[in-house]
């Protein structure tokens, strides 16, 4: 039995569910997959899935609607949150638009439940901030989905903490996630912290989103978490030269600690003080194992501040 840290949650990620990002219909291989790493995770301690209308044009969420269909006691077993607010590329000239008026927020939300044939989300993330859409009308389709009972709690991703707090300011419900791209090899809102009026604080300038999420108690639930593994594979003939001591640190954390790599780095993001919720990649059940023992152990200060020095690549003054 694993002992789990009461404040410390990981997030499988269904990104790759369904793969490839193709117009076919789903197949048994594809539930198969998504049933096995679903296991692992629930076996490991997490019990929290994401997903997003578009991921892998929507056969993320058909997948696991299947997989729910054929094991429906798993409902109770997994909170279940996705997202939606992104139109996808292919209608608009090679770009994606972001979309977060009302209309579209309800209409999407709609289809996402009849796909995965829930009558309600454990949590709605809104995918990226849409600069056309007014906040008002944005945060009136969060009350009408609360309203319905369609969705119980809200989330944002990708957001600066000014739009997190317009947003706020319009909504009677609360926001209570805030999904980025945050890892230790993309950990700017860590520099931001400790870059005040220096050389490269104008390189960093997500200025004040960690201390508003602690205020406001809002998650952070860091997308890319891993890295694709970046620090969790050993050495190769391809290995970038700068990546060559932050993999070298990473593995001897992981005998100091005996833990593969990939729980080092997920680790170093869940022992920092703001909640900090690594939405994992991964749907390799052995991964999936691996990334979870950091849900029971933390690194020591000197090791934490150690990885970090390493991997931003310049010592503190
Ligand atoms: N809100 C947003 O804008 C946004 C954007 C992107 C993603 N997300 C969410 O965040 C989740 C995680 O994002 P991510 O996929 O970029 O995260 P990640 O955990 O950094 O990367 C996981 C991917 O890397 C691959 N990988 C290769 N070698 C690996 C290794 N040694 N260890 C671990 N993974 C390795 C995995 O393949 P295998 O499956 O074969 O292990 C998987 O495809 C997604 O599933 C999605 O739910 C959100």
């Amino acid at each position: 039995m694993l002992m789990v840290h009461p404040a410390r949650r990981i997030i499988l990620g269904g990104m790759s569910f369904g793969k490839p990002w193709d117009q076919n219909p789903i197949t048994s291989e594809q539930v198969r997959e998504a049933n096995l790493a679903i296991d692992a995770a629930i076996e490991a301690g997490i019990g929290t899935i994401d997903l997003a209308d578009i991921y892998t044009n929507t056969k993320a969420e058909q997948v696991f609607g299947q997989v729910l269909k054929d094991r429906p006691d798993l409902r109770d077993k997994l909170l279940i949150q996705s997202k939606t607010g992104i139109e996808l590329h292919v209608a608009h000239n090679g770009s994606n638009r972001y979309n977060l008026t009302c209309d579209y927020i309800i209409e999407k939300t709609d289809q996402i439940l009849k796909r995965i044939g829930v009558k309600y989300l454990d949590m709605l993330l809104l995918h990226r901030p849409d600069p056309l859409a007014y906040p008002t009308d944005t945060a009136r389709a969060i009350d009408i989905l609360y309203q319905r009972g369609w969705v119980r709690s809200f989330g944002v991703s990708n957001m600066s903490a000014p739009r997190l707090n317009l947003l706020n300011s319009f909504t009677a419900q609360t926001i209570r996630a805030n999904q980025l791209q945050f890892s230790l090899g993309h950990c700017g809102i860590i520099d931001d912290i400790v870059e005040v009026n220096t050389d490269r604080q104008a390189l960093v300038g997500n200025h004040g989103l960690v201390e508003y999420c602690m205020l406001n108690d809002i998650s952070i639930q860091a997308w890319g978490a891993t890295d694709k593994g970046r620090f969790c594979n050993p050495i190769s003939e391809t290995t970038p030269e700068s990546d060559k001591p932050i993999i070298t640190k990473v593995f001897a954390l992981a005998e100091k600690y005996s833990v593969e790599p990939i729980a080092i780095v997920t680790a170093w993001l869940m022992d920092l003080p703001m909640r900090v919720e690594p939405v994992i990649g991964t749907i390799s059940p052995d991964r999936i194992k691996a990334a979870a023992k950091a849900l029971c152990f933390s690194l020591d200060r000197e090791d934490w501040y150690d990885l970090w020095i390493i991997s931003r690549g310049r010592r503190l003054l």
